[in-house]
């Protein structure tokens, strides 16, 4: 006797799974959104957000461009499921401004010229951001260091560490 096997379309287990609401506050804003189980923390803020300034390189947790500050840590987003971090404070790229004034990081950025093409720049500045608040980053040793995780396939690393420096170097730090 045949046995006979049904096989689901993929649009129909889609419809199955229950997708889960959850709560975030993004670059200070109170925001809802329902989820499937897998969707990342990345894919949340690029696809259902449309803040494309976090960046999927590897989406494997080896390259960095995907960083975020999430309730003050700096993670690969692309690693954090959004299910899992729901209630979570995030700062992308695009909330480090005080409107017209860049932050001290990003402004470093800019002064020391430290990007090329500027494709893993926006996670470098979070990372930057969240690692100087970390108060661990006194000499350019720590900076490279501390910023291992954030990869540029372009070799701005000199002039990324002069721009770190040059922010741990002021009084008033990176705070954000
Ligand atoms: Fe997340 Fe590379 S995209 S670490
Ligand atoms: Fe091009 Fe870093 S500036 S990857």
């Amino acid at each position: 006797m045949n046995a006979t096997y049904e096989h689901a379309t993929p649009e129909a287990a889609a419809a199955a799974c229950q997708r889960v609401p959850v709560t975030f506050e993004i670059n200070g804003t109170i925001r809802q959104f329902e989820v499937e189980p897998w969707t990342t923390l990345l894919d949340l803020l690029r696809e259902h957000c449309r803040l494309t300034g976090t960046k999927k390189g590897c989406d494997h947790g080896q390259c960095g461009a995907c960083t975020a500050i999430v309730d003050g840590q700096r993670i690969n987003t692309c690693l954090a499921l959004a299910a899992v971090r729901d209630g979570a404070k995030v700062t992308t790229i695009e909330g480090l401004a005080d409107g017209e004034r860049l932050h001290p990081v990003q402004q470093a950025f800019i002064d020391h010229d430290a990007f090329q093409c500027g494709y893993c720049t926006p996670g470098q500045i979070c990372s930057a951001v969240a690692m100087l608040n970390e108060g661990h980053a006194h000499t350019p040793d720590d900076i490279r260091e501390l910023m291992s995780g954030n990869l540029c396939r372009c070799g701005a690393y000199t002039h990324i560490v002069a721009a770190i420096l040059a922010v741990a170097e002021q009084p008033q730090g990176a705070s954000k």
